[in-house]
């Protein structure tokens, strides 16, 4: 018999297995079987199909499941089409009780769905138990408030519709948690389907809702693999796609969808840097690492599988690690001791295999604990990557799972190039008993969160997403909900009035030969490009002329080409300061720009009425409305403000909203002067750098603002306006790796091509799908959706307390 002393000095622990028999006997209670939920019934797929889901501790299945067709999505759309009229319909308190009751069940019933998860994911269960369930109940809570709170908090919103949501296998319950309570939280109905991998906790819910008392058609669960998945993306009557899962296939989503109106937000992969400065407490940071890359067994979108560690203290980190990976516990995920469970599938194991091979191969070196993994089941040793050189596949690829390289960094300026050294921008976390310095690199990181002294911290009041190609669009908070609402104003689905079509009377024409034509007219000498703040020539020489409301020439602009756009872009990259300038700073040079335009209204004012053929009185209270709005968002830049959430920990969780970048704006062509002023004020004003495409039927008044801009000391750079073909622009815009968002307000073809080419580096993209809006509305054409359009929110998470 092993003596207490023994225990003591060893500090070994004896299995402590949990009971999965409450599971075990649900199953076979269903026959191990189970079909789809659809409009509140169990159905069986049409064609028949299934698959079985199998336990990756084991290797063993667990129940078969069915795969759902095109017949089966189509009945569950049009479920959740007929039960949206009532569910919206509900008052908020009423929505609010329906989630309350879902939260309620869920924590009734959290052995059992914490069990079931460990089973069919392989998570140890002290995470499904600790982390996920109890989150799952927190987002449901959560957003039972935000149902009650929608009548007042936002009035001016309305539900999207159907949504279509398909989630992975990492966090299966979770991420249907995340998807389903703030759809249904803002009135929208729901189609989610589960990764075929991990399909029973979204089927134990479905009966949670059942039980609940959830109206028929609100939520249906349809499961099947990624075939499933794409019968949901391109179905016809979805008004959105929430996505969560691999970077490849968010950009086939963000491709099938382009054009079709739906709203679309990803949450894809990443590469977390995780950052430790020399002052920072080494034992924490040891903790930090078992949390940040052996939590889940490293299949976590935000895992910090980045280390990189200030030079001085690289070797005893490493050391340190190693010591403490040692005692790592890689085995039975339902055993309360284990620290890893099993790799979800044998395809993702050989992927994280084939990676580590190739690490080696390209010369890092691999260490890994003395101890063996289990040999059944699907499981592999935490793994750190030493002398890995910041370019090698494993320092830049998602491995997915328990493996972390580590390089050395000298400096805080080279620990964020490293740092943001990806494409990705999903979290990163920072170490250092240093809180200014961590609180300097905290904006520099390009990154949807930050965690400082601390990692992997989630909660229902703090948005959580991605920068760059690690997806758009936040889940949690109050910009989670702005995902599952669009304007009231807005007509519903497929109803919206489309732009008028204009009178095309641009032509363009070798310079040469626009001199003999504009020999007929008085024409003004030919307006230039404005791009880094000077007027330049377009590199073709190439002009177009610009005709008049009656026909008659009204002068010459540039044409500009591709070359002209990626000057622009350039230029605008290099005033990237812009979004470093304080609000201050920034208001007083758009109430500047304001100020000079209205010293020149009159003659703005004669150049519409010219060109535009407008009364008089039209155009000039076109130009007011144009410098009012200038004021307005000169006022807002510096009340745009961040908010500092209420998560429950220690915890000072900041928002902040930031520039996303270079914006390339497409204006509508009309209201010339309004529709500029309208899309350049928030952008600008916000931090970004804009390259402007503008009005190509009324390109003059653009034109006529550059010496407006000239005279106001918008920096070099921070304003680019290239005139010529709006749509042949705008595709070199939307495919530019360079710039990161594109706003487009024209054609529905426009903005079809815009979603489609913005795929490339995943730019956030708005556009108006040839839709009109009114632009002299204070509801359509200013306000806050041009704020939140303008900037992505950041979340800081500060521990307090020693
Ligand atoms: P995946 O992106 O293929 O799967 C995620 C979900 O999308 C599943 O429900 C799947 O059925 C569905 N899906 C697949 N193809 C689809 C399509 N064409 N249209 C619509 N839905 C589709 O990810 P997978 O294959 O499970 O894992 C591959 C890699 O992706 C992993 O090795 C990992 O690197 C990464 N990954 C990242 C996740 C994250 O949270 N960032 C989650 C899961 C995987």
């Amino acid at each position: 018999m092993t003596k207490v002393a023994e225990i003591f000095a060893s500090l070994e622990y004896g299995p402590a297995p949990e009971s999965p028999s409450p599971v075990l006997q649900w199953l076979d209670r269903h026959d191990r079987t189970f079909g789809l939920f659809i409009g509140g019934r169990w159905v069986k797929a049409a064609s028949g199909e299934s698959f079985e889901t199998v336990n990756p501790a084991t290797g063993n299945p667990i129940a078969r499941v069915a795969q759902a067709g095109p017949k089966d999505v189509d009945a569950a759309v049009r479920a959740a089409r007929k039960a949206l009229g009532p569910w919206r319909a509900l008052s908020g308190h009423a929505r609010a009780v329906h989630l309350y009751a879902i939260a309620r069940g869920i924590q009734k019933h959290s052995r059992l769905f914490s069990v079931l998860e460990s089973l069919d994911n392989g998570k140890p269960i002290r995470e499904s138990r600790d982390i996920d369930i109890p989150l799952v109940a927190r987002h449901f809570y959560h957003h039972a408030g935000w149902a009650e709170l929608m009548d007042t908090e936002l009035a001016d919103c309305a539900p999207l519709g159907v949504v279509g949501q398909i989630i992975p296998w990492n966090f299966p319950l979770l991420m249907l948690a995340w998807k389903i309570a703030p759809a249904l939280a803002a009135g929208n109905t729901v189609v989610l389907k589960p990764a075929e991998f991990t399909p029973l906790t979204a089927i134990l819910f479905a009966q949670l809702c059942e039980e609940a008392g959830l109206p028929p058609g609100v939520v249906n669960i349809v499961t099947g693999d990624g075939r499933t998945g794409e019968l949901i993306v391109k179905h016809a009557d979805v008004n959105k796609i929430a996505f969560t899962g691999s970077t490849d296939v968010g950009r086939l989503i963000r491709v099938t969808t382009a054009g079709s109106g739906k709203k679309l937000s990803l949450e894809l992969g990443g590469k977390s840097p995780f950052v430790v400065f020399d002052d920072a407490d080494l034992d924490s940071v040891v903790e930090g690492v078992v949390d940040a890359i052996w939590f889940n067994q490293g299949q976590v979108c935000c895992a910090g599988s980045r280390i990189l560690v200030q030079e001085g203290v690289g070797e005893r980190l490493v050391e340190k690690l190693r010591a403490r990976m040692e005692t790592l516990r890689v085995g039975d995920p339902l055993d309360k001791a284990v620290d890893i469970g099993a790799i979800i599938a044998p395809v993702q194991l050989e992927k994280i295999q084939r990676l580590v091979r190739q690490g080696e191969q390209e010369g890092a070196t691999i260490w890994q604990p003395s101890w063996s993994a289990p040999k059944d089941g699907y499981f592999f040793p935490p793994t750190l990557c030493t002398n890995v050189a910041p370019a090698a596949t494993i320092a830049q690829v998602e491995i997915f799972g328990p493996v972390v390289v580590l390089m050395t960094f000298r400096t805080p300026a080279e620990a964020v190039e490293l740092a943001n050294n990806t494409p990705y921008g999903l979290a990163a976390s920072v170490w250092t008993e240093n809180i200014n310095l961590a609180l300097d690199l905290a904006p520099k990181i390009k990154a949807g969160t930050i965690w400082i002294n601390c990692t992997n911290m989630f909660d229902a009041a703090a948005g959580f997403g991605g920068y760059k190609e690690s997806g758009f669009g936040r889940e949690g908070g109050r910009e989670g909900i702005w995902e599952y609402v669009k304007p009231a104003w807005e007509e519903p689905h497929g109803r919206q009035k489309r732009e008028k079509p204009q009178r095309r009377q641009v032509g363009h024409s070798p310079a040469a030969s626009a001199a003999t034509a504009a020999s007929a007219a008085p024409i003004d000498r030919t307006a230039k490009l404005y791009i880094g703040g000077k007027q330049v020539r377009p590199d073709q020489g190439y002009s177009l002329i610009i005709h008049d409301a009656a026909g008659r020439l009204a002068g010459e602009v540039a044409h500009g080409n591709r070359k002209d756009i990626r000057n622009a872009v350039e230029a605008a990259r290099k005033a990237d300061g812009w979004g470093r300038a304080t609000a201050h700073n920034r208001a007083q040079i758009l109430y500047y720009v304001g100020e000079n335009l209205s010293v020149r209204a009159e003659e703005f004012s004669a150049r519409l009425t010219r060109l535009t053929g407008v009364r008089e009185k039209e155009a000039a209270a076109e130009v007011d409305l144009s410098i009012r709005r200038l004021f307005v968002y000169a006022a807002w830049a510096d009340k745009w403000d961040g908010q500092v959430h209420h998560t429950p920990y220690r915890n000072v969780t900041m928002a902040m909203p930031e520039p996303l970048g270079v914006v390339g704006i497409a204006c509508p062509d009309e209201p010339a002067l309004l529709g500029f002023v309208s899309l350049f004020g928030p952008a600008v004003a916000m931090g970004n750098p804009v390259v402007i495409v503008p009005s190509e039927r009324w390109p003059l008044l653009a034109t006529d603002l550059y010496q407006v801009l000239e005279t106001s000391d918008v920096p070099d750079g921070v304003v680019n306006i290239v005139t010529g073909k709006r749509d042949e622009l705008v595709e070199v815009l939307a495919s530019h790796d360079e710039v990161d968002a594109m706003w487009y307000f024209g054609s529905l073809e426009g903005s079809a091509a815009v979603e489609r080419l913005s795929a490339g580096n995943l730019k956030r993209t708005w556009v108006s799908y040839g839709h009109a809006r009114d632009w002299t509305s204070a509801q359509q054409g200013e306000g806050q959706e041009f704020l939140r359009r303008a900037t992505q929110v950041k979340n800081i998470w500060i521990p307090y307390g020693e």
